[in-house]
């Protein structure tokens, strides 16, 4: 497979790492972004062909963040993929959500891969090789109490990731939705491991997300991926029979609020 450059978010996050780790080992040239200069530089230093792959330290929250990053790109060698990895979660009572923090994850978790894909554009179009990888969650797909802000905004991306597949669909630009289930990282909370483990909810090592998103790099056409079963399955049928899903996601309501108070 050619060697991309790839631009990614998130890179020293749990599933970020992993996809770091497997670009490189694949070929790939990496732009690793992340708010820690320590961090990036360890991750760059432990991949194949360190030289190879540059980082760039920036905190997507502040203000200018996404219009200094992709300047600073735009000054570096062309690009051929934009991974939209960094986010952040948001778990609790609807009510009791902090105004705030509400905002940084619709942003971080919405706005700024928007913002990021726009500027990027014209460089990914560019390329014979574009294509644009937003991850996304289960929960992008299926509203689950407990985290009514983090679904908002996964909803969105998802509904970004579709509406731009099919404004591109006449090019040979390429925009992948995936979409994990839980990941065993730090973005999950020690009470929202005890929830998935009472309700019996699976979790996958970030190895797993990285492979699929290696699998994407290589395909010509926009793709949609759900992971794992019977995940994938609940997101067809709550698409088709809401209903249902709601009377089953009712029955372990009174374990989720549990969790959610605290
Ligand atoms: N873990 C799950 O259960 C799960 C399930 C489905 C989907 N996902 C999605 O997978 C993606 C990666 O999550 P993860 O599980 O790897 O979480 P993680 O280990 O917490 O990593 C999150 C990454 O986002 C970055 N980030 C957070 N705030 C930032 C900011 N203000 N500016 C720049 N970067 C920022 C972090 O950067 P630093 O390294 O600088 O802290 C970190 O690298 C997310 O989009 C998440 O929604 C996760």
């Amino acid at each position: 497979m050619t060697a991309l450059r790839i631009v990614l978010t998130g890179a020293c996050g749990g599933v970020g790492r992993a996809m770091a780790i497997g670009f490189a080992e694949a070929g790939h040239n990496l732009v690793l972004v992340g708010r820690k200069a320590e961090s990036l530089s360890a991750l760059r230093d432990g991949l194949p062909r360190p030289r190879s792959h540059r980082y760039i330290v920036t905190d997507l929250l502040t203000e200018e963040s996404v219009s200094e990053l992709c300047a600073e790109i735009a000054d570096g060698p062309a690009i051929d993929v934009l991974v939209n990895n960094a986010g952040i979660s948001m778990f609790g009572l609807f009510t009791e959500a902090d105004d705030k923090e509400m905002q940084r994850s619709l942003q971080l978790n919405l706005l700024v891969p928007m913002r990021l894909t726009k500027a990027l554009m014209p460089l990914l179009l560019d390329s014979q090789h574009g294509a644009v990888i937003n991850i996304g969650s289960g929960f992008g797909s299926i509203g689950f109490a407990g985290f009514s802000v983090y679904c908002a905004s996964k909803f969105g991306l998802r509904g970004f990731t579709e509406a731009l597949q099919r404004e591109y669909a006449n090019t040979h630009l390429c925009v992948h939705y995936l979409a994990p289930r839980a990941v065993n990282t730090a973005m999950n909370s020690a009470s929202i491991v005890a929830m998935n483990d009472e309700l019996g909810n699976k979790v996958d090592e970030p190895e797993l997300v990285a492979r699929a998103a290696l699998d994407l790099l290589r395909c010509k056409k926009s793709r949609n991926r759900y992971l794992g079963w019977p995940e994938r399955f609940f997101v067809s049928l709550n698409a088709l029979f809401p209903s249902v899903v709601s009377g089953a996601l009712k029955k372990q309501l009174a374990v989720i609020l549990r969790y959610a108070r605290n």
